[in-house]
């Protein structure tokens, strides 16, 4: 069943702190890292979601030991080859395609099948993205359709080392190889666009053989195959992208101040303050420190006088790609005519994000021009909303419903919002902080 919020009123203004919960790619890169150890890893803040979670069930299945308690994460890795498991194994990754898409890395060199299974979200997904590099590698792939899950993994104890270029900025396509490239001897080459690094300051940090070149627009990187993995006890900082929906409510709310506490603020993730700042939103970092390789601050942001139109360059896709849904609603309040463009990976997400965007913009009655993997918001700075607007079916895609809420308490309208258990995927606590925001 699908369980629905009303939401009839905008929010008043606000000034207060918030802690938003753990950063959900950091999260399942701890698990994914630490099931590989040599021994107890342990980390705080993990992100208590069902992705995470989804992420700890496989390791499971992989033989790997996992405590949970309030206080912290235990795994107890068994080292690099550690992982033990039967015959004709399934792992589910859930919704999660960061999951689904990295653990099959790991995998090229399973001696058995190992079938993956996703919700109806991520069976629609495309992972023939992984599927063809990670073959090249010699693990063997079945999936359904040619392109989708459920799909089979047969490793290769026969691996040989592959030259990759990613061109889509997916930090999952690359993470995935850079996976491969661990598991296998000499030297696998990837260049890839820009786009998260946290894999690859996970593997810096823990000293693994990796070397990366930076420049503008692509990454070198080469890895080897690592021979152990040290223990890796983390303090996980906030999530930038669950931050994303308080810092445009403060953005779209009247005399309003907001400060987001202990956010990684890795360049490769803070598109969106670059794109809001653009827009005249004033945000700035406080108590900045560097962390394992990571960057952290709280980043406070106040509600501006008005909001301009961006015409928002494409280099700024893959640091905002989670973010996109609620930027459009920032670009729908602004002075002119907002342009964003070369957006064909939204449609690759949870659910098809442009598409959503643009169905959302239409219900608070905002002018849009679209095209396959583009779209130009007609900006209203005194939009309002009277009517009554309903979201649903939209595939249990947690940043549609959170961008909707987002929506409903900036510009007012009689909303009733469906599935409001998509943000157990990515953010549970959303509608408790939404809350505290209203007292
Ligand atoms: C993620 C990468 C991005 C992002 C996703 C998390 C990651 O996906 O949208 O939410 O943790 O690597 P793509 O790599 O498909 O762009």
């Amino acid at each position: 069943m699908q369980r629905n919020i009303i939401i009839r009123e905008k929010i008043k203004s606000f000034n207060k702190k918030i802690t938003v919960s753990g950063d959900k790619s950091i999260s399942i890169r701890w698990v994914l890292f630490s099931s590989l150890a040599n021994g107890l890893s342990r980390a705080k803040n993990l992100l208590m979601s069902e992705d995470v979670l989804a992420a700890i069930s496989a390791i499971k299945k992989l033989g790997i030991k996992t405590i949970i308690n309030r206080k912290e994460c235990r795994i107890y890795g068994k080292g690099i080859n550690g992982y033990l498991y039967r015959k004709n194994l399934t792992i589910n990754a859930k919704n999660s395609g960061t999951l689904g898409r990295l653990i099959l890395g790991l995998l090229i060199n399973s001696p058995y099948k190992i079938k993956i299974v996703g919700d109806k979200s991520l069976s629609k997904r495309d992972f023939k993205r992984v599927s063809d590099p990670l073959s090249k590698f010699g693990a063997k792939f079945k999936l359904k359709n040619n392109k989708r899950l459920p799909l089979e993994i047969l490793g290769s104890n026969n691996l040989v080392p592959i030259k990759y270029l990613e061109k889509k900025g997916s930090a999952q396509c690359k993470s995935s190889i850079i996976f491969g490239g661990i598991r296998t001897d000499g030297t696998t080459i990837i260049k890839a666009k820009k786009s998260r690094n946290h894999t690859e300051l996970l593997c810096k940090y823990l000293n693994l053989p990796i070397i990366v070149k930076t420049n503008k627009t692509f990454d070198e990187i080469k890895i080897k195959k690592a021979k152990s993995i040290n223990v890796l006890n983390y303090n996980i900082p906030s999530d930038i992208s669950s931050s994303a929906f308080f810092m445009v409510l403060t953005a779209l709310s009247e005399n309003s101040e907001l400060t987001i506490k202990n956010v990684n603020i890795n360049p490769s993730r803070t598109g969106i303050i670059t794109i809001l700042k653009k827009m005249g939103v004033i945000i700035f970092f406080k108590n900045q420190k560097s962390y394992k390789g990571e960057k952290i601050a709280d980043i406070k942001i106040k509600s501006p006088k008005y909001l301009k139109s961006i015409n928002c360059p494409s280099s700024l896709n893959s640091g905002a790609i989670d973010e996109f849904l609620v930027i459009f609603l920032v670009a729908a309040k602004a002075k002119g005519i907002s342009y964003f463009k070369d957006l064909s990976e939204l449609n690759q997400k949870e659910s098809p994000r442009l598409k959503w965007g643009i169905f959302i913009l239409k219900q608070l009655g905002v002018k849009t021009i679209s095209t396959k993997d583009s779209l130009k918001i007609y900006g209203n700075p005194n939009l309002k909303v009277n009517k009554k607007i309903i979201i649903k079916n939209y595939l249990k895609d947690h940043r549609v419903f959170m961008t909707s809420v987002i929506a409903a308490l900036s510009f007012g309208g009689n909303w009733s919002i469906y599935d409001k258990d998509s943000i157990k995927t990515s953010f549970p606590t959303f509608l408790k902080i939404i809350n505290d925001l209203k007292k």
